[in-house]
């Protein structure tokens, strides 16, 4: 379903159309491509809206492509806000709130809910589990051996990827054991929406609002549970704690359950198999990090998040009338950040298209521009990278890896599977 009754648009559309489907079923590095044409031209270019799920009146966005723009309107809360929704596809405001909960805030209720969730985010509180994520990487990695060993078909994005991101969050939250593969594949599909492996597009909308539904619902029974019997996790802290005098409601728990849902599970996830696929190519690259891993790992892992991006892009709407690299934005008007192509700008990074965890230093926005929603899980995040890869490069025998087949989206830049098999 596209607009129907969109008022015309207030600007020309640019010649580069980064809105179509077909642009976005492009590899990485070729749609760089066009976002190093945009980088370089003056201003910012405006963009037909891109063909959504939900109906809607939307005209289209400003692009920003050049990391100093974005790490601008990132920091800027007070000039760009997210309250109007925060995804270059157009979705009604109400939907993203349930899907993100305060990451399409703005202050005063934006820095109210983060402050409480952060809590459980502090460096020291993610100390507390790396005993779990040590231990869940290692079982992880065994069970790889064990079934490369044993002949079986095993696929990286499956078997490995996705399982350390699912057992922390849960771990972390307190989701039982046989909920968390249920909650996982939903908080996927939210993540997922434009691909027709998930739904076709006709039912797409439909089947977005199911999956929603499912972790939202997990959330509230899980509030129910811990409200009777406190335990040592998140869940049990969320329901004690206060926002300005309330205690949160379902609704508010329900979204909570799929901002970490999502935001913990499938970009952790991405991040692992893109790296691990850099990696195998780079062999040397492997022997430097190994001849050195504590003192090395954290600057790789940096590298991993730059060079997968997982998050593609993220939007703001302008709250006021501003200016952005000479060009007048209205307020109201919808500004997107593409996180993918700062990552790639070559006034900022050299050889921006090489995989090098040897450089320093990498000021990507893989975790956003700064500011206020700057990703509230990156520590946790690096921690699951760091131990990971460290069983993965030490104890797996060599492998090789089958064709990726890569995810259609504008938001996610994802592998849906990876073949991998004994050398
Ligand atoms: C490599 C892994 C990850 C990447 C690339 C990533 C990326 C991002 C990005 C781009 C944002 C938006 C930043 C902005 O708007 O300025 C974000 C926000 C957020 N992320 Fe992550 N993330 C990752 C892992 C995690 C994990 C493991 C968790 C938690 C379990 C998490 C929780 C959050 C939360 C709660 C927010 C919202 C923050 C706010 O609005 O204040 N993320 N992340």
């Amino acid at each position: 379903m596209t607009a129907t009754d969109a008022p015309p648009s207030p600007h020309p559309y640019h010649r580069l159309d980064i809105s179509a489907q077909d642009f976005w079923d492009r590899d990485f590095r070729s749609r760089d491509d066009a976002f190093a044409e945009l980088r370089a031209e003056e201003g910012l270019s405006w963009h037909r809206p891109v063909d959504a799920i939900f109906p809607h009146e939307e005209t289209g966005y400003w692009a920003l492509t050049r990391h100093a723009d974005i790490k601008f309107a990132s920091q800027r809360n007070d000039l760009f806000g997210s309250s109007f929704g925060i995804s270059v596809d157009p979705m009604p405001a109400e939907i993203q709130r349930g899907i993100s909960f305060f990451l399409s805030m703005d202050p005063p209720d934006h820095t109210r809910y983060r402050r409480l969730i952060s809590m459980s985010f502090t460096p020291r509180q993610v100390r507390r589990i790396e005993d779990q994520i040590k231990n869940n990487s290692r079982e992880i990695v065994d069970q790889l051996i064990e079934d490369l060993r044993a002949g079986k078909q095993v696929d990286f994005a499956a078997d490995v990827s996705t399982k350390l991101p699912m057992r922390t969050i849960s771990d972390m939250i307190g989701i039982e054991p046989e909920d968390r593969e249920k909650v996982a594949y939903a908080a996927e599909c939210l993540f997922s929406t434009t691909d027709a492996d998930y739904a076709s597009l006709e039912e797409r909308a439909i089947h977005t609002m199911t999956q929603l539904g499912i972790l939202t619902q997990a959330g509230k029974d899980l509030a129910v549970l811990r409200r009777a019997e406190k335990r040592e996790d998140l869940m049990s802290n969320i329901v004690e704690a206060e926002v300005d005098g309330h205690r949160l409601t379902d609704d508010e728990i329900g979204a909570f359950m799929v901002l970490l849902g999502s935001a913990g599970n499938d970009t952790t996830k991405q991040t692992t198999s893109h790296a691990f696929r850099a990696l195998l190519d780079s062999p040397e690259q492997i022997a430097w990090l190994l001849d050195d891993f504590d003192n090395r790992i954290d600057g790789a892992v940096d590298e991993f998040v730059r060079w997968a991006t997982p998050v593609l892009s993220f939007a703001r709407h302008a709250l006021v009338d501003t200016e952005l690299s000479g060009t007048s934005i209205a307020a109201g008007e919808k500004v997107g950040l593409f996180y993918c192509s700062a990552n790639r700008d070559q006034t900022v990074f050299d050889r921006p298209y090489e995989f090098d965890i040897t450089r320093s230093p990498n000021p990507h926005l893989g975790f956003g521009g700064g500011g206020a929603h700057f990703c509230l899980g990156s520590q946790l995040a690096k921690m699951q990278l760091r131990h990971l890869f460290y069983e993965l490069l030490t104890r797996v025998p060599a492998v090789e890896l089958g064709e990726p087949e890569y995810l259609h989206s504008n938001f996610v830049h994802g592998i849906k599977r990876m073949p991998i098999t004994l050398a």
